[in-house]
């Protein structure tokens, strides 16, 4: 399949968006930027066309899919039975990187939702998928465009690296601001329940709320997302994130056994530790959050044996940057 490229860093026309929605009404898949990190977009009332989604990907069909609707009012159309609170959340947060779980009403393809009933739901704020949502009038499945098992996509080479051949089009919005996933709060019960934490974080939704849960998979239970279960992110080499004080040694044993090691700091002292690659997360959560994703697949292409990850400060431990870095590691050395 020939895959199109779209580039529109500096802005989409009409052209394009006219284009862009033919292929989604005829069932394509197109992978689009949004504020956290590509997706793969698809009509979400198409069963074939969401079914190519999971085939792209190679994903597994009991994972569900977000759905993006450019407007509350579509929110609410495809849903039922919304607590009042979340008319607050979508206030405060909306546009923007959360994703609500609600009870579905009609309308979606069955595969979407992965035989559940609910229905996760987002509003991103990047305006070519909002461009994209309000001229195509479509309620968009999309799960981030990687490759299952691959670090999600930030910028749309990194779409095209994993992708390329198997979907219609890629449209590229330049680097995503965000990097991470967005927040995925379960909205169905009387208080919201985080399953999967991200840049709007627990005392955002505490402070518009009152209240909030972090949930916490028990060993019996299954997972409340599905996707929680599946590890996010395999990295082809062993990842290792490690406690500042401990990177110098841990570095020296692998270098001692002839290993290429990639090194991703924040801290000025960590940059000056010997290693064979070395990449700037930079300074603060936000723009460590915005490249992770980028300097990981970046140090697999730098044929090291072993990518080391500075560890962020305390303070960061309970944040989307330290679930996705613990989730990614082999090992994690405090
Ligand atoms: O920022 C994002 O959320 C990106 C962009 C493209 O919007 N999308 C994304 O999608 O990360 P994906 O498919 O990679 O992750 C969606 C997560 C999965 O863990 C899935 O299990 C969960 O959301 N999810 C989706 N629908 C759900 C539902 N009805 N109930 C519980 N979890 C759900
Ligand atoms: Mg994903």
């Amino acid at each position: 399949m020939e895959t199109k490229y779209y580039d529109v860093t500096k802005e989409i026309n009409e052209t394009e968006l006219a284009e862009i929605t033919s292929l989604l009404n005829d069932g394509e898949v197109v992978a689009v930027p949004t504020e956290t990190v590509y997706g793969l977009a698809a009509d979400a009332r198409n069963e074939q066309a969401v079914q190519k989604i999971f085939k792209a990907k190679g994903r597994p069909s009991d994972n569900p899919l977000i759905v993006h609707v450019a407007t509350k009012k579509q929110l609410y159309t495809l849903t039922t039975n919304v607590p009042n609170y979340v008319d607050d959340l979508l206030d405060a947060f909306s546009p923007g990187p959360i994703t609500y779980v609600l009870q579905k009403a009609n309308d979606i393809a069955p595969s979407v939702t992965a035989g559940l009933q609910t229905i996760g739901i987002r509003i991103p704020n990047h305006p070519i998928a909002q461009a994209i949502l309000s001229y195509s009038n479509l309620p968009l499945a999309a799960p981030s465009a990687n490759l299952s098992g691959r670090p999600s996509p930030t910028k749309a080479k990194h779409v095209a690296e994993d992708l390329t051949g198997k979907i219609s089009a890629i449209v590229d919005g330049g680097s995503t601001t965000v990097g991470l996933e967005s927040t995925v709060l379960d909205c169905t019960g009387d208080v919201p329940c985080i399953l999967r934490p991200g840049m709007v974080t627990f005392d955002d939704i505490v402070s518009v709320v009152g209240a909030c849960d972090i949930y916490e998979k028990k060993q019996t239970d299954k997972p409340k997302s599905p996707g929680l279960k599946y590890t996010h992110y395999a990295p082809n080499v062993p990842l290792l994130l490690v406690a500042k004080d401990k990177i110098a040694p841990t570095i020296q044993t692998e270098q001692d056994k002839g290993k290429r090691i990639a090194l991703l700091y924040h801290s000025k002292e960590v940059a000056t530790i010997e290693a064979t690659v070395y990449i700037d997360l930079g300074t603060n959560e936000a723009t460590i959050a915005k490249n992770l994703y980028a300097a990981l697949r970046d140090s697999e292409k730098k044929n090291v044996d072993m990518i080391v990850c500075e560890m962020p400060q305390k303070q960061l431990i309970k944040t989307a940057l330290f679930d996705r870095l613990s989730r990614a590691a082999t090992q994690i050395i405090e």
